[in-house]
């Protein structure tokens, strides 16, 4: 049986071209799903992998002679592409300082992001690891300014409606069922989230997604590993910052639209295929300030497994 997800509810076919193969068994060697295997002194399809091709593509990749094709699940040949040297990807030195580099920029110029850098940062976000190809991951493109700020108004009347979530008497009926940390970041963290939204709106501030002039929203189908749009938010953000633009990862917005019959209609508005386990805005925008120095972060905890 294939493994669903909302593209693909079959497996991949998986094509050896045997007057190509030299049975080197690099392709048995990476596909963690043995769907292939050396029997007779050939290479064969295994009438029982553990899920069935789920069109990873690796085996394809990895042939040094082309004898494999995969297909269905999304995948074709025409996908697969010369990989950039070594000599042309970054140096741990040029990604290290490119990470150290980076701020959260909440301040932007008017300058808009041309649909060329929109698509620049799509195009590395699109690569991104994923818990299984073919990509659930969903993104929403907010492409001007104008367009931010529409949906942050709206979120904001929106989070108006929402109110009673931060109520003090909802706050203490729910204390006992989610637990102290809950609570905590309830009453210490969403409360006051509400009143700086809702507030600053009001005085034409926008401290939701900042007027930035480009926002991309990444979010999952209900089949998606909820660390993809994590994943592929992330890899946009230091796509924009290779790019020289100034990046913001949003959470707070996310979680607030997911529950409910408003925040479905909220979804289905603002064009919002489905709900999500995990989502994540990220702003770009050419930065108006300039930061004179880095600053060093460090982990809650950085333990080493100790062998029992
Ligand atoms: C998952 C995640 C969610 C975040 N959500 C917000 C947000 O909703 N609003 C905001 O202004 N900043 C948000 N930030 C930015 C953090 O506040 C920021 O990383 C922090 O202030 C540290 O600054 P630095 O990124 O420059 O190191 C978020 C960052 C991450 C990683």
């Amino acid at each position: 049986m294939a493994i669903k997800t909302s593209r693909s509810s079959a497996n991949g076919s998986i094509l050896i071209h045997t007057e190509l193969c030299t049975v080197c068994g690099k392709c048995v060697e990476v596909c963690k799903d043995f769907s292939l295997i050396i029997k007779d002194k050939k290479l064969q399809v295994n009438p029982d992998p553990v899920f069935g091709c789920i069109g990873c593509g690796h085996c394809m990749a990895v042939c040094p002679n082309d004898a494999i094709e995969i297909s269905g699940r999304t995948l074709k040949l025409d996908d697969l592409f010369e990989l950039p040297t070594q000599k042309d990807a970054a140096t741990y030195q040029n990604l290290l300082a490119l990470l150290n580099r980076r701020r959260s920029i909440r301040e932007f110029t008017d300058q808009c992001i041309e649909p060329e850098m929109i698509e620049q940062i799509l195009t590395a976000a699109r690569c991104s690891p994923m818990g299984l190809p073919p990509s659930d991951v969903q993104v929403l493109v907010f492409d001007s300014k104008e367009k931010n700020r529409a949906f942050a108004e709206d979120f904001c009347k929106y989070l108006e409606g929402m109110r009673w979530l931060v109520s003090p008497w909802f706050l203490w009926l729910m204390r006992p069922l989610w637990g102290k940390a809950t609570h905590e970041v309830f009453s210490g963290f969403v409360k006051p989230l509400f009143k700086v939204y809702t507030e600053k709106m009001k005085e034409g501030i926008n401290a939701v997604t900042y007027d930035a002039p480009l926002a991309i929203y990444f979010y999952g189908t209900p089949f998606c590993d909820p660390a993809d749009p994590i994943v592929a938010a992330t890899n946009a953000m230091i796509a924009g910052e290779s790019l020289g633009l100034g990046t913001c990862m949003l959470g707070a917005v996310h979680p607030l639209i997911q529950q409910g019959k408003n925040a479905k209609k909220f979804r289905e508005k603002h064009g919002i295929r489905s709900k999500s386990r995990e989502g994540l805005f990220v702003i770009f925008g050419h930065p108006s300030v300039t930061y004179q120095k880095g600053i060093k972060r460090t982990f809650a905890a950085e333990d080493i497994y100790q062998q029992q």
